[in-house]
């Protein structure tokens, strides 16, 4: 599968926090020592709020350790008091910003909107990161029609040619924030994943296998292992277990021993074939 090929991706979502630029500093160059053991196995981005991203883009480390931004306006410039356009994040450091999280569809941000703002961040040369998921599971499967729609409609504004410039962030809302940190399971997520590729595939064609899935929602060092191993899924977009930089790394670790897992399973598939060829 596709994560064979390709660095894990984990985006750090920094949501409200820290309170300080002091502290954003310090903590981000906690999590670039932290990745720094795993640099050559893992892509990590962090997305601090808006106003850190250039303080942070000028601690020069920051090649290691890429930016990204929590959301961006669909305005490009004008009369749009207290917007952030997503050119102005870009300009302070951004390579990718989160779009549609679920916290801003709370907010009152519609599909619509979300896919003007997918448009303008990939215009602007970013990587969208579309966040969909649904808020609750019902047995008759419905929740894959909300996932579908929220897909269709936040990739309504840009050309089958620019669906590579979007990652989209499966993160259901159930999932987010559990206070205790139960996150979906590896095989439920696995089965979302097939799901949305299969999607993808339907709108570009195989194309759509080189899009990535990413999974956020309750995200620990303890089941970031199960889930990429057997999750069918590219990276993750962690957020309370970004804060803190040693917790951070402890995902790092997990995700790092589940790529070396899979490598070992895809080493031992050709020995097999070839036991049984000899038999
Ligand atoms: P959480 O948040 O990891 O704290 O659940 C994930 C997110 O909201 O992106």
């Amino acid at each position: 599968m596709m994560k064979k090929f390709l660095k894990p991706l984990i985006v750090g979502n920094w949501k409200l926090t820290p309170s300080t630029l002091d502290e954003a500093k310090q903590r981000y160059l906690g999590i670039i020592k932290a990745h720094s053991k795993y640099k050559s196995a893992l892509e990590v981005v962090v997305c601090p709020p808006a106003s850190f991203i250039a303080p942070l883009n000028s601690l020069k480390r920051v090649k290691l350790v890429g930016l990204g931004g929590q959301n961006a306006s669909f305005w490009t410039e004008g009369s749009k008091t207290g917007e952030i356009s997503a050119m102005m994040i870009k300009t302070c450091g951004a390579r990718l910003t989160i779009v549609g999280h679920s916290e801003r569809r709370a907010l009152g941000e519609t599909d619509e909107v979300i896919a003007e703002k997918v448009a303008e961040v990939v215009k602007c040369g970013m990587t969208a990161v579309l966040c969909v998921g649904e808020s609750e599971r019902d047995e008759e499967g419905a929740y894959l029609e909300v996932v579908k729609t929220q897909i269709k409609k936040g990739l309504a504004r840009i050309s089958k040619q620019e669906i590579h410039k979007v990652i989209i962030a499966y993160e259901p809302v159930w999932a987010i924030g559990r206070t205790d940190n139960v996150a979906i399971t590896s095989h439920d997520l696995h089965q979302m994943a097939i799901f949305i590729h299969k999607y993808l595939k339907e709108i570009v064609g195989i194309a759509g296998d080189l899009i990535r899935i990413i999974y956020g929602g309750s995200v620990t060092p303890e089941n970031a292992n199960d889930l990429y191993l057997n999750g069918g899924v590219s990276g993750f977009l962690p957020g309370r277990s970004s804060w803190d930089p040693k917790t951070f790394e402890g995902v790092f670790s997990a995700v790092a021993s589940a790529i070396k897992d899979l490598k070992k399973q895809t080493k031992k598939v050709p020995a097999k074939v070839k036991n049984k060829k000899r038999k």
